[in-house]
């Protein structure tokens, strides 16, 4: 890893795909502080990140320099806001000439652009993909283009975690290791389960085929096309499958809950992205499950892998669905076991013990098998949608977010 940080995948909010460009000082603070109010400070979600649109290009002498219309008060006032709200505050530039959304890009100014952002005492830097000059399409130049800007922010000495945003060009998984806490390995998230955006689709499990804003892939094209490399994220270095949709609308309640735990299991990071001070209680009590949020952020950070995909007739219009499975360690000795229904008709599925710990073994061995286990459901005991409406409304006490979960035990033998 770069440095210390993102140990487990990092979690938060960032303004992209409820907001776009519509960022100001009152967004983030009013987000922040409904965050803090709804608990989901307290399990995790300390980054609040702010994405493009928010300059104004530079001064005279090269530096950055931020919109006053958006941001009377400047930047570092919504640091000390946020840090004293108990958040770290993300911020976000692009390895070009311009950002997506056509604002003073990085390139070329890295060390100045990285001492702004620590004199603004930002503790995470987003950086993005666009009009970055052609300088594309192998390893060495992407890497070259990024690890600028990574030396940049090691040099001013303040512990800023990088999150790299060049949607999977060059293949990140195969070198972001020693450049980036994570990297983008696909297009933009689109709020659908399984269809891509028909303005822009991407073709099958790929992402970044049409230039900003079309290129946007479905939950699961974006699964699919990490189940392929996923093994390569670990702790402080992680494949970024891209910000949350839950709570936006596109996806029906079983399908956000698929969602999020893909997410979760997978390791990538977990960024709120909708809108939290207007959400509904299903959103809530699916953002604060802390037995899914404690597979997020499990120490041993070893993804889960998945173990096979089976195709199956689906009765939706749409084509075919399919089941999955996939699995992986936990710590304690613990196996997380994931039974994914892709499809949108009710299924049965079985997996079995030799399923889940194929390849476990050390090379060249047999997997160990260990038979009796007691199996935790996680969602059976997720918080129930009164509950978490009386927690909108503030008439809970806070610890209620916090310790609700209270799992079921069945004893299992291998079947
Ligand atoms: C493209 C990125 O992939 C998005 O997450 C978002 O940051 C936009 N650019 C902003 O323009």
């Amino acid at each position: 890893p770069i440095n210390d940080l993102a140990v487990t995948p990092a979690m938060g909010w960032d303004n992209w795909n409820a907001f776009g460009c519509s960022v100001n000082e009152n967004l983030l603070l009013s987000t922040a502080e409904k965050i803090a109010a709804l608990g989901l400070r307290d399990v995790g979600y300390q980054y609040i990140v702010l994405d493009d649109c928010w300059s104004l290009g530079r001064d005279k002498e090269g530096k950055l320099q931020y919109d006053p219309a958006k941001f009377p008060n400047g930047m570092k006032y919504v640091a000390d806001q946020l840090h004293s709200l108990g958040f770290r505050f993300g911020m976000y530039s692009d390895a070009g000439t311009y950002t997506c959304g056509h604002y003073a890009g990085s390139l070329g100014h890295e060390t100045q652009d990285a001492e702004t952002f620590a004199s603004w005492d930002v503790d995470y830097l987003k950086y993005d993909n666009c009009f970055n000059e052609g300088l594309s399409g192998t390893a060495k130049i992407t890497s070259e283009r990024y690890r600028t800007m990574s030396d940049a922010l090691n040099a001013t000495g303040r512990s800023i975690l990088y999150s790299m945003c060049n949607w999977g060009e060059d293949y990140p998984w195969k070198w972001a290791q020693t450049i980036a806490n994570s990297w983008r390995m696909s297009g933009d998230i689109y709020d659908s389960f399984d269809r891509p955006d028909p303005r822009c689709p991407c073709t099958g499990d790929e992402g970044y085929e049409c230039a900003f804003p079309g290129f946007h892939c479905s939950a699961m094209n974006i699964l699919n096309k990490a189940a392929a490399f996923i093994h390569t994220s670990a702790p402080g270095a992680w494949n970024d499958l891209d910000m949350l949709e839950v709570g936006n609308g596109g996806m029906d309640d079983e399908e956000y809950k698929a969602h999020f735990s893909m997410w979760a299991a997978l390791k990538s990071p977990l960024l709120m992205g909708n809108d939290v001070r207007v959400m509904d209680a299903k959103s809530l009590s699916i953002l604060n499950n802390p037995a899914v949020l404690a597979v997020s952020q499990d120490p041993v950070g070893s993804p889960a892998i998945r173990r096979w995909r089976y195709y199956v007739n689906d009765t939706d219009a749409y084509g075919q669905g399919e089941i999955q499975m996939w699995s992986g360690r936990l710590s304690g000795g613990d196996q997380l076991v994931v039974l994914l229904n892709a499809g949108n008709s009710t299924r049965s599925m079985n997996a079995t013990l030799a399923d889940i710990f194929y390849d476990f073994g050390p090379e060249g061995t047999a997997p160990e098998v260990k038979q009796g286990w007691d199996i935790h459901d996680l969602w059976a005991n997720r918080m129930d949608y009164a509950t978490a409406q009386s927690v909108l409304d503030g008439n809970a006490t806070s610890n209620v977010t916090r310790f609700y979960y209270n799992s079921t035990k069945t004893s299992y033998k291998d079947g």
